[in-house]
Order: C-alpha cells, then sequence, then structure tokens
C-alpha cells in the first residue's frame, strides 16, 4: 500500500479503490460463482481452475428460482456440507459427476423437498448415509463407479437395488472389500446386518375411558435398532420407557378423544426401518351433546347429536311414551365423525300438526351407560288457544261461511238488476244525442234548401233532398 501511495498519490489509490469495488459490484450482481455459468433456473460448474465448494448464489431470491446443479469435471469438490444446499429450496436436479465427491452430509438435503433427480456417478464416495435421502421423494439416484466400502452401511442401496427403486437396477455399483477385492452389490453379504422388524404386544388397544394400559413393541435388527412410539395423535397422560431395542408405552385415565387414534412404533438402524400402527378403541359410555328445537328443510327435523363407543342404541319418547319409527316419523342418523365418535342425526317428521306438539325425549344407551335430553317441540299452535292468523283453521272456517251463505247469490241478483239499469240509462243518453245531431243537421240543410231555392237555380238532385228531410221537418 505504502508503495503505490509513493507512485500515484492518493489519486490513483483511489483509483484503484473504485475498480476494486466496481469488480465486487459486478460479481456480486451476476452472482455466479468462479468457473460456473448461470442462468435463471441453472447453475453449471464445469470449468477450470475449478470449485472447491459447493457453489453459493450469494442472492437469495436469485437461488430460489434455481432448479437445476450440474457440476462435472471438478477435482477440488470434495464435500457437501450441512448447509450448503438449503438455499436453493426450489432444486429438483442435482448432478455431481466425474468429480472428487467424498461426503455428503445427512442433513444437506433437509430443506430441499423438490429434489427428484441425483446423479452422484463417478466420484470418490466410500459411504454414504441413508438418512440423507429419507425425506426425499426421489426418482432417480445415480451412485454407480464410487469406490464404495463393503459395510452395513451401504446395505440400504443393496436393498434399493434389490427392490428396482429409484432406476437403480441396470447400475453397476461396486464396493471394495477388507481384501481389497472390488465386489458388485447384489454380492455383498455383511454378516450382523440385518433389517428392523417392529413387534408390538398387540394391534388394536380397546379399552374403557379413564383406564389405564400398556402398550410392548419390541424390534429384531443388526445393529440393534432405535425403537420409539409417536404418540402425536393421542390426548391422554402417556408414559414411554424405553430398554435397549424395545419401548413400553402407558397411556393412562384414557380419554374419548382418543377413539380410533393411532399409535405408531418404530424401529430404525442403518440398514432400514420398520413400523406398526397401534389402533386405540376405547369405550365410553353415551353423551347426548345437542338436541333442538325442531327446524323445517323437506321434513321436520329435531336435529341431535350424540357420542358413545360403541354406538348408542337411541329410543325416542312422546310425552313419556315410546316413539316407534313410523312413516310419519323416524329417526335417522345423517353423519358420523369418526374422530370424534360422534353421530348427527334427526327425528324427522312429515307434516306434523298441533296433534304433535309436546315434550320429546331422546334416549342413548350401551353397555356403559345411558343418557337422555327432553325438547319442548311446537309444530303448530291448538286451535282452540293459538291466535286466529297463524291457524290455518281460521281460513277454513271463513271458507265455509261464504259458502254457506244463500242469501249472497239474491245480493248479487240485486246488484245486476241496477247495473241492467244504468246500462239503459247509458243507452237512452245516447239515443238523445243522436237524436239531437240529427235534428241539427237537418236545420242546417233546410237553411241551405232556403238559400239555394230562394237565391239559385237548383237541379233535380237536390229536390229528393228536400223530399227526404222534410219528413222530420213536418213531423
Ligand atoms: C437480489 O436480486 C433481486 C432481483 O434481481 C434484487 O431486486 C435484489 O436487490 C437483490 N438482493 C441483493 C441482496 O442483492
Ligand atoms: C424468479 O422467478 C420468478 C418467477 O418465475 C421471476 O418473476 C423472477 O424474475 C425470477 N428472479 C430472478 C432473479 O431470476
Ligand atoms: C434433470 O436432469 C435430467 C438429466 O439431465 C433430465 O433428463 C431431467 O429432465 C431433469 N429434470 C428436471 C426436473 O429438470
Ligand atoms: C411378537 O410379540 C408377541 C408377544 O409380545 C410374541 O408372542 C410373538 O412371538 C412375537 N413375534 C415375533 C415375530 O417376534
Ligand atoms: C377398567 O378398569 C376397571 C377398574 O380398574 C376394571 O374393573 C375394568 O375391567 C376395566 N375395563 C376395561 C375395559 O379395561
Ligand atoms: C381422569 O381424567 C378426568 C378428565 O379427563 C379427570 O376428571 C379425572 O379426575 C381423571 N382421573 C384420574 C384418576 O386421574
Ligand atoms: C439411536 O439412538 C442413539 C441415541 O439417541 C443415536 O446416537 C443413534 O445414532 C441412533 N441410531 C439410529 C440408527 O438412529
Ligand atoms: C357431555 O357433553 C357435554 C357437551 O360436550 C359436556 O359438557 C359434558 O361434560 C359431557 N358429559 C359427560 C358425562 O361426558
Ligand atoms: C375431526 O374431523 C373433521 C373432519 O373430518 C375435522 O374438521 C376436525 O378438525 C376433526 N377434529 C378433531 C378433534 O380431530
Amino acid at each position: 500500500m505504502g508503495l503505490w501511495k509513493r507512485l500515484g498519490g492518493p489519486d490513483l489509490a483511489q483509483v484503484w479503490g473504485s475498480c476494486w469495488i466496481l469488480l465486487l459490484l459486478f460479481w456480486r450482481g451476476l452472482a455466479c460463482p468462479d468457473s460456473c455459468t448461470c442462468t435463471s433456473t441453472r447453475i453449471s460448474c464445469d470449468r477450470t481452475p475449478g470449485i472447491g465448494a459447493f457453489p453459493v448464489l450469494k442472492n437469495l431470491s436469485h437461488a430460489q428460482n434455481i432448479t437445476d446443479i450440474y457440476i462435472t469435471y471438478q477435482r477440488y469438490f470434495a464435500s457437501i456440507n450441512e448447509d450448503d444446499v438449503k438455499i436453493y429450496t426450489e432444486l429438483r436436479n442435482l448432478t455431481v459427476v466425474d468429480s472428487s465427491l467424498k461426503f455428503v452430509s445427512r442433513q444437506a438435503f433437509l430443506k430441499n423437498l423438490k429434489l427428484t433427480y441425483i446423479d452422484f456417478s463417478r466420484n470418490k464416495l466410500t459411504t454414504l448415509n441413508r438418512k440423507f435421502f429419507r425425506h426425499l421423494s426421489l426418482t432417480h439416484l445415480y451412485i454407480a463407479d464410487n469406490p464404495f466400502q463393503c459395510s452395513c452401511d451401504i446395505m440400504w442401496l443393496k436393498l434399493l437395488q434389490e427392490a428396482n427403486m429409484f432406476n437403480m437396477e441396470k447400475q453397476n455399483i461396486i464396493c471394495i472389500n477388507e481384501n481389497n477385492k472390488r465386489i458388485t452389490l447384489p454380492f455383498m453379504h455383511i454378516p450382523n446386518c440385518v433389517l428392523p422388524k417392529v413387534n408390538v404386544s398387540t394391534r388394536e388397544v380397546t379399552i374403557l375411558e379413564g383406564n389405564s394400559t400398556t402398550v410392548f413393541c419390541e424390534a429384531t435388527g443388526l445393529p440393534d435398532p432405535n425403537v420409539s412410539w409417536d404418540i402425536s395423535q393421542v390426548k391422554s397422560n402417556t408414559l414411554i420407557g424405553t430398554v435397549k431395542h424395545a419401548a413400553f408405552l402407558t397411556l393412562k385415565n384414557v380419554t374419548s378423544l382418543d377413539n380410533t387414534k393411532t399409535l405408531v412404533c418404530s424401529a430404525d438402524n442403518v440398514v432400514g426401518e420398520d413400523q406398526v400402527i397401534v389402533e386405540l378403541n376405547v369405550h365410553f359410555p353415551p353423551n347426548i351433546t345437542l338436541i333442538d328445537y325442531p327446524t323445517l328443510d323437506h321434513h321436520w327435523c329435531i336435529p341431535f347429536s350424540v357420542r358413545g363407543n360403541p354406538v348408542p342404541k337411541l329410543q325416542w319418547f312422546y310425552e313419556g311414551s315410546v316413539l316407534s319409527d313410523t312413516d310419519f316419523i323416524w329417526s335417522k342418523i345423517h353423519q358420523s365423525s369418526n374422530n370424534m365418535s360422534e353421530h348427527h342425526g334427526c327425528l324427522q317428521l312429515d307434516s306434523p300438526t298441533h296433534l304433535n306438539n309436546g315434550f320429546y325425549t331422546l334416549q342413548a344407551e350401551n353397555e356403559y351407560g345411558k343418557d337422555e335430553r327432553t325438547i319442548m317441540a311446537q309444530f303448530m299452535n291448538d286451535p282452540d288457544i293459538g291466535g286466529p292468523i297463524t291457524d290455518p283453521g281460521f281460513y277454513d272456517y271463513e271458507t265455509t261461511s261464504n259458502d254457506i251463505g244463500g242469501t249472497s247469490t239474491d245480493n248479487s241478483n240485486g246488484v245486476t238488476s241496477t247495473d241492467v239499469s244504468n246500462e239503459g240509462n247509458e243507452d237512452s243518453i245516447t239515443v238523445y244525442v243522436v237524436v239531437g245531431i240529427a235534428a241539427l243537421v237537418c236545420t242546417g240543410l233546410v237553411i241551405m234548401l232556403v238559400i239555394l231555392k230562394f237565391g239559385r237555380h237548383s237541379k233535380f238532385g237536390l229536390k229528393g233532398f228536400v223530399l227526404f228531410h222534410s219528413v222530420p221537418l213536418e213531423g
């Protein structure tokens, strides 16, 4: 720095500094690592001098558009670490081939849930942990031509290949045994390397609400698998104990909310995992959680909800006496929610009248007890008590009274005669008007005639006219 200052003074130093800043900004803006080329969705690193670590885009919003990373012929590239890939949340394709990849962290792809295609062919991998891919839904996994060590740690690859998962069947995967012999994967045999197998004391727990129970889970497999219970679904109090490759689960004071819920016992080791689902069948006495006033929808419905396991037997009572199903009144469950062991239904009534008003009681019963609730239902008002307007009988009565009155017919006759006389009056007025107009016309004509007769000579046509119109004048 001192040398630069001596040579060019502060000016040169400033220029040099700005150059660096510009260069930095340029690289930042381009955001593509050295030896790589980038498009908006793809990073491709295939050039010299090469990358020594996983390519990282500084700009997060750029990184989140990357779906494809392609790394090839990178002899200094050796590891994919825990945090290297997590910024590429949209990554689908990851290719690292013909490079020096030796290590892949088991946490490397925790955030890359869209990753479906992995190619690690022709690298220096000696092992690969099963956990790195467990949560991924891969379609392709290429790992041929890596110097894997024959060991239990890669037994999972052999099992995947045997099952032809991820298009692995045709790959030439080899491993090197302790005698430095290359062995193709199907011929790899490792002692004490066995997939876990879970065994539980029962697959369905039937228990009375409030009681307690213990379920045992034991797993075989080598190396000794870890055994665990997933109790995320249950609300009851639990106690879990593990001993080596076994685990017990105690449920205390079991709640009815746990009916139909499941418990899962899992076991896993380096080779693989296994799990068994245990279903809960919690018995409990009935509880009518809802009964409500009737509503009209197609039919009348007295809605109710009832919980209970086993499903309670339902019985309705009307004013204290048994109400059996008929074509007009029947009880029906419309919907059952499994997770709550709750059943929703209706007492349906077809065109009920005031005769159906009264107290309706629902009784629900199973082997553990019974519950009952009552509702007062009023479909129509009683005509003896009810107001006249809401009772259709009122309208019936009115109609009848009109029909009965024979006098009304007479009245209407009277009205008709009046109408006729009115019509007569109108006719005579018309007659007067016509006669009046005729008289006016005649008068006019007579005047004209007089004028013509005395003023000028006339022809025969006019005489006839006079003759015709002289009659009313005479009359
Ligand atoms: C990242 O890139 C976007 C779009 O190109 C840009 O708007 C944003 O400022 C950049 N962020 C950083 C930190 O460079
Ligand atoms: C990322 O993708 C979105 C939508 O595909 C696009 O609008 C945006 O410009 C892209 N950002 C970059 C930095 O390429
Ligand atoms: C991933 O890469 C392979 C090979 O390059 C290609 O066939 C495939 O279409 C790519 N898939 C995606 C989702 O980009
Ligand atoms: C599973 O466990 C039950 C009882 O805990 C036992 O009787 C049975 O033999 C076991 N099955 C296996 C395959 O271990
Ligand atoms: C529930 O516990 C009671 C009292 O401990 C017992 O008598 C009953 O048999 C148990 N019922 C069930 C279904 O486990
Ligand atoms: C069981 O749980 C219920 C409520 O969930 C509670 O009222 C009751 O006291 C509990 N019984 C015991 C023995 O803990
Ligand atoms: C089993 O559990 C132990 C302790 O929690 C852990 O160190 C070990 O890695 C686990 N093994 C497997 C295969 O998950
Ligand atoms: C019945 O259900 C109601 C409403 O959900 C609740 O308040 C009540 O405690 C329950 N009764 C019994 C005996 O479980
Ligand atoms: C029960 O299931 C219904 C839908 O089937 C859901 O909406 C509700 O949240 C569930 N309730 C519980 C307690 O799981």
